[in-house]
């Protein structure tokens, strides 16, 4: 019994799927039998011109370069109008209300960038074709458009770039053009520039070319470029670093020669930072935290010389001075200095000296300077060079 129920369905099945089929072949037969791709489809109603309705959606902003004033994004462009040659009754056909052809089997609107510097890469899609003869297709398009804005306040700054869509050919009076608002894709967000805003509006213009006004579509996208790692291990960083050197250089009284020669060497590496930078990766790397640690401990060696010599030379104000070795001299008495120093006691204990004394308190800063650096280059020649070469 259920056996044969079975059969009777899968008949039933078979027969519905065979005649939606092939209601789908007479409905394509008829819609495209006498159809011509070059006809422009009209409003029949009111002879207005065809409306075509355009959006926008931003799916990557893939590089802007201010330099040669172009931007490249990828986006979909979104086109909707009426065909009334493509229109059917869908009792007629089995109930089919919609269908998909491919785009260039219908008249398509002749939609192009007109900013674009470079022919679009327009991705060729399906058309969604219901059955009031409204037409929907959506390109993927790849361009390279013009921008022109001030890059001054780099790395800070925001720009606007437009994107004009319009017909190439059509003319306002062929086709209007109506803007639905632009939006950002789901996955646009990211890389180097963050979209703030995206504006559409309408404009008509008459172009020196012809007498008639063409409209088109503005998209304005708002961008800020985003601040990364890169920017801070190229910029501001090394300026920082450069600033402080530069103003620990005045601490240095002229006799000391040598201390002059190594603070203008810290200077030039400071600024070939910037050079070697450049091909850092944007992300986190361990060559970023080799880099920073080496500039911390080469800018607290130099501090750190800097202050034992305004000690031994006076060159401060006495009651900087003073509080300075008071404050100092107590500190780098303990018995967890002098280890980090590695003073051993029988050097202190020997002969009697001034435990808080300018020659005491030099000598300590000298040590942990040295120290310091030491022990910062070797932990980086540990955990970012050797660690990492044996864990690969
Ligand atoms: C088509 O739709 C109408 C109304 O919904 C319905 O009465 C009819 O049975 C449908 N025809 C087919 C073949 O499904």
């Amino acid at each position: 019994m259920t056996a044969w129920l079975h059969c009777l369905l899968g008949v039933a099945v078979l027969v519905t799927g065979t005649s939606t089929a092939s209601y789908q072949r007479q409905l394509l037969v008829d819609l495209l039998k006498y159809y011509n791709t070059n006809e422009r489809p009209m409003n029949l109603i009111n002879q207005q011109p065809l409306e075509v309705r355009l959006s926008v959606q931003l799916q990557k902003v893939i590089d802007v370069d201010l330099s040669v004033g172009e931007m490249k994004t990828s986006v979909w462009l979104s086109m909707t109008w009426s065909d009334y040659n493509l229109a059917w009754t869908p009792a007629r056909y089995h109930n089919i209300s919609s269908i998909n052809l491919p785009a260039e089997q219908i008249w398509t609107p002749d939609m192009k960038f007109f900013n674009g510097i470079t022919p679009e890469k327009v991705e060729q899609t399906l058309t969604f074709v219901s059955a009031s003869g409204r037409v929907m297709l959506v390109q993927p398009r790849s361009l390279s458009t013009v921008c022109q804005a001030s890059g001054f306040l780099y790395p800070f700054e925001s720009i606007s770039c437009p994107l004009v869509v319009g017909s190439w050919t059509h003319d306002a009076r062929n086709i209007d053009i109506k803007v639905d608002k632009s939006t950002l894709g789901e996955t646009g967000d990211v890389g180097t520039w963050q979209v703030k805003n995206i504006e559409s509006e309408k404009v008509v213009k008459v172009y020196d070319c012809c007498p008639q006004p063409y409209s088109s579509a503005a998209v304005t996208l708002h961008l800020r470029r985003r601040s990364t790692l890169l920017h801070l291990f190229r910029i501001h960083i090394p300026l920082i670093w450069v600033v402080i050197v530069s103003l620990l250089t005045f601490c240095i009284p002229c006799e000391r020669v040598e201390i002059r020669i190594v603070a203008g060497i810290l200077l030039v590496c400071g600024a070939g930072w910037f050079q070697s930078s450049a091909h850092l990766p944007s992300y986190f790397t361990v060559t970023h935290i080799f880099c920073a640690n080496m500039i911390v401990a080469l800018s607290l060696s130099i501090a750190i010389n800097c202050l034992q010599m305004a000690l031994q030379e006076n060159s401060m104000p006495q009651g900087m001075t003073q509080a300075l070795r008071i404050h100092l001299g107590k500190a780098l008495a303990s018995d967890f200095a002098l280890k980090i120093a590695m003073i051993s006691k029988a050097e202190i204990e020997g002969p009697p000296r001034d435990k808080t004394g300018p020659a005491a308190i030099a000598q300590f800063l000298d040590r942990i300077g040295i120290n310091l650096v030491a022990f910062i280059v070797l932990l980086n020649l540990i955990f970012c060079c050797i660690l990492p070469w044996i864990a690969s």
